[in-house]
């Protein structure tokens, strides 16, 4: 039974096969300048420029050492589970899940600076953190979370594994941006980023960034959302 069940608002209409994107991975929309590394690609320039503010990434958010308090922390609850792979019309596949009110210490300090980083100080926040662990074969199919139970804004850590998550807009699937997620590094989706593109994360398989292989293990992240005002 899944946890975040109700977070999720099945997409399945908007889920069709990845294959056509590829062709469009050659017109990136932004340049690497400097030491800027490239994070966000898309269907156009235009759109990266206009969704870009609504989507950030923020690399090495968390030190290896704290990696590892989380870890720590969460790998004695997670290995009593068992990955679910057989629940085909689900949003994710390959996963275990938990959620988490009370955290020690260290976590706590890295979670208040997620919160103080991704959300306005007025803010009313889902109180459980809700952590998910996908295997190495694991993924999650196009969704949009529930816009009953989560508000404006989703922000997530990613331990363990670097990840590519696509946006699609939601029955504009020519419309669409790419985000390298790097391990350690944390995203924020806002808005229109939120509310009117499905969100995925890209299986083994298919975990191109721009052309350029992303391979996945397996893959831990750690979800802070808000409420709906
Ligand atoms: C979700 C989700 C993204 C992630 O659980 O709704 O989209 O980073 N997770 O794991
Ligand atoms: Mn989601």
């Amino acid at each position: 039974m899944r946890i975040m069940k109700l977070f999720l608002n099945a997409a399945k209409s908007v889920y069709k096969s990845p294959v056509r994107y590829l062709s469009f991975l050659a017109d990136s929309g932004l340049k690497a300048d400097g030491d800027e590394p490239l994070l966000i690609v898309g269907s156009s320039r235009a759109l990266v420029q206009r969704l870009g503010s609504q989507v950030e990434v923020k690399t090495a958010f968390i030190t290896e050492e704290e990696e590892g308090d989380l870890l720590l922390e969460l790998e004695p609850g997670l290995k009593k589970k068992r990955y679910e792979f057989d629940h085909w019309d689900d949003a994710i596949h390959g996963y275990r899940e938990t959620e988490r009110v009370t955290w020690g210490a260290a976590c706590q300090t890295i979670l208040a600076r997620v919160r103080s980083v991704a959300f306005s100080s007025g803010s009313s926040l889902l109180g459980p953190v809700h952590v998910l662990d996908l295997d190495k074969t694991g993924y999650i199919k196009p969704h949009i979370d529930s816009v009953k139970f989560c508000g404006s804004t989703i922000t997530g850590l990613s331990l363990l594994s670097d990840s590519v998550m696509r946006l699609v807009k939601e029955d504009v699937s020519s419309e669409w941006l790419d985000v390298l997620l790097p391990r350690r590094s944390l995203y924020i989706l806002r808005d229109q980023a939120r509310y009117n593109f499905t969100h995925e994360i890209l299986k083994d398989e298919e975990s191109l960034f721009n052309g350029h292989r992303v391979p996945r293990q397996r893959r831990i992240s750690v979800i802070c959302r808000n409420l709906p005002a």
